[in-house]
């Protein structure tokens, strides 16, 4: 029996407050894991970027990472990690390179999820190169916009086919918008995709591992309150049916980490819209009341992968998906299957199981974290980083205030924090809130 540290990597970039969080309340945790006959602790730390040799070991057993969509260096030396080293990284960067949200509307669509009607357009201007002049002279076909527009239908979403962040998302309600939309395009392929309109109900279901949780997204809301506080909006069937649906999507790209958004349209169906989020938003500047829950996962899972050194299925299996795909099976029982395969895929037993004996006390101890002054701190770096100064003590109280209530709902819910005190804030204060 020996004493075997497993070192967790964190691939970061301009992320400031959830390496904070996450690598406090993992040095609070105290672990000491048996695990195969040896005892495991864990150490984290954050991967420097440098010039590497291809034929170097890597010290890390997982690696959360955050640069792959953007960052090439960290996404090659990762790659390198998982095919010499062994590496668990999440997410697959193989799969968010090549899986943009296009692949995800054609994925869902092919597992009979309602995505709304979607086409893609060729660009309107290109990048000259040799041979642009002969395939477009040779196979372009001339195409009349507004006819496109017209066989869709209006009102309609034109966006990047690989897009993210809302960057060249409009909003299309007729020909000449559509028009002018397509002009600003550029040299970007877009999609147009029919509206769901109206929709009640806009959820980002976020998924970590088998975990997931969902809440309620105002997009009409300034971006530090799209994320809505509200709790218990979806029926227990909803709830189930979006679980299901994000299993479904981030098990077949082999995604540990990703952000589903689903508007419940008329006849109460949920459509897909944007389900290709693979480095999703982690900050406490958008996620406030949500953030200690996206902390307690990625800490339950990291150190479940690192505990197990789970290894990377070697390639994306779809066979099993679309034998459910082309079966008899009713909508909402494909869904289940699916995400039965996704559960195998994730060892969600094995994964709830080890929780349950391990990591018993990580809910009391990250409730305890977020009332301390270091846990505010890491909140005000965080808006220091993104607002103006004269608003920097405005939103840390709100953003503060929102985990505090969170602690309140917490503690009424599993009795955490009994014998201490409330903290002062506790119910949020939103004084300055725009
Ligand atoms: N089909 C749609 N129906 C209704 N609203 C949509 C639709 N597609 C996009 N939107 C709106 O536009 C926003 C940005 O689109 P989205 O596909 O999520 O792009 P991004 O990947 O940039 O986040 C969504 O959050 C939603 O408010
Ligand atoms: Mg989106």
């Amino acid at each position: 029996m020996a004493n075997v540290t497993r070192k967790i990597g964190l691939s970061l970039g301009a992320d400031v407050c959830w390496p904070i969080a996450y690598e406090a309340i993992m040095r609070q945790l105290k672990l000491s894991i048996p695990v195969g006959g040896d005892t495991l602790d864990f150490e984290v730390e954050r991967v420097r970027i440098e010039p590497f040799d291809l034929g170097q070991s890597c010290r890390y057993d997982v690696v959360i990472d955050r640069l792959t969509h953007w960052y090439n260096t960290s996404r090659e030396w990762i790659k390198k990690a998982v095919i010499l080293d062994g590496l668990y990284v999440f997410n697959n960067p193989w799969s968010i390179q090549s899986m943009e949200k296009h692949s995800s509307y054609c994925a869902a669509m092919r597992l009979g999820l309602p995505v709304p009607e979607t086409l893609l357009l060729p660009p309107k201007e290109y990048e000259t190169s040799p041979d642009l002049q002969p395939t477009l002279e040779r196979y372009a076909s001339m195409f009349k916009l507004s006819d496109v527009g017209d066989k869709l239908g209006y009102p309609m979403f034109m966006k990047p086919y690989d897009g993210g962040g809302w960057v060249g998302v409009s909003r299309i309600d007729g020909a000449k918008a559509l028009e002018t939309a397509y002009d600003e395009s550029g040299k970007h392929v877009m999609h147009l995709q029919k509206s769901v309109e109206p929709f009640d109900l806009f959820v980002r279901s976020v998924g970590l591992g088998p975990q997931t949780r969902q809440v309620l997204y105002d997009p009409s809301a300034p971006l530090h309150d799209r994320y809505t506080q509200k709790t218990d909006f979806l029926s227990p069937d909803d709830a189930s049916l979006l679980h299901d649906m994000t299993l479904t999507i981030n098990s077949f790209f082999g995604w540990d980490f990703n952000s589903c958004e689903a508007l419940r349209g008329p006849s109460g169906v949920w459509s897909p819209i944007d389900f290709a989020n693979p480095c999703p938003d982690s900050q406490v500047t958008s996620l406030h009341f949500h953030f200690p829950w996206l902390i307690e996962a990625n800490l339950r899972w990291s150190i479940f992968c690192a505990a197990h050194r789970r290894t990377k299925p070697h390639n994306l299996n779809w066979g099993p998906y679309y034998e459910i795909a082309d079966s008899e099976l009713p909508y909402r029982e494909k869904l289940s299957a699916y995400a039965g395969i996704a559960n195998e895929l994730y060892e969600t037993e094995k994964f709830e199981e080890f929780c349950a004996k391990h990591l018993s006390h990580l809910e009391e101890i990250s409730w305890e974290w977020f009332g301390t002054d270091a846990a505010k701190d890491a909140v005000r770096q965080k808006v220091v980083a993104l607002y103006p100064e004269n608003e920097v003590e405005d939103f840390t109280e709100i953003f503060w205030g929102r985990i505090q209530k969170w602690r309140v709902l917490e503690s009424a819910r599993g009795g955490k924090g009994a014998g201490t005190n409330e903290p002062g804030t506790a119910g949020g204060n939103e004084k300055g809130q725009a």
